[in-house]
């Protein structure tokens, strides 16, 4: 299962963070580096809760330090 959440501006779709949560393996490192987007759910799997207005270095950071690259960036 793909967790996505969408941000609109001005009807269009700016950006897109999605974990995949058939990847996540539950280390936690995504919620550890940027809880402001991710966090762990009741089973363990990662799952985004915000977006930023923008991209932030610790989303990216969290994506790029996924182990199984579970996290997908948009723009
Ligand atoms: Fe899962 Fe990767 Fe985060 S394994 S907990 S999506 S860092």
């Amino acid at each position: 299962m793909v967790y996505t959440v969408y941000e609109h501006k001005e009807g269009e779709i700016r950006m897109k963070v999605s974990v995949d949560q058939d990847l996540c393996i539950g280390c936690g490192l995504c919620e550890s580096i940027c809880p402001e987007v991710f966090r762990m759910n009741d089973d363990n799997l990662a799952e985004v809760i915000e977006q930023p207005d923008s991209i932030s270095d610790t989303c990216r950071e969290a994506c790029e330090s996924c182990p199984v690259s579970a996290i997908t960036i948009e723009e």
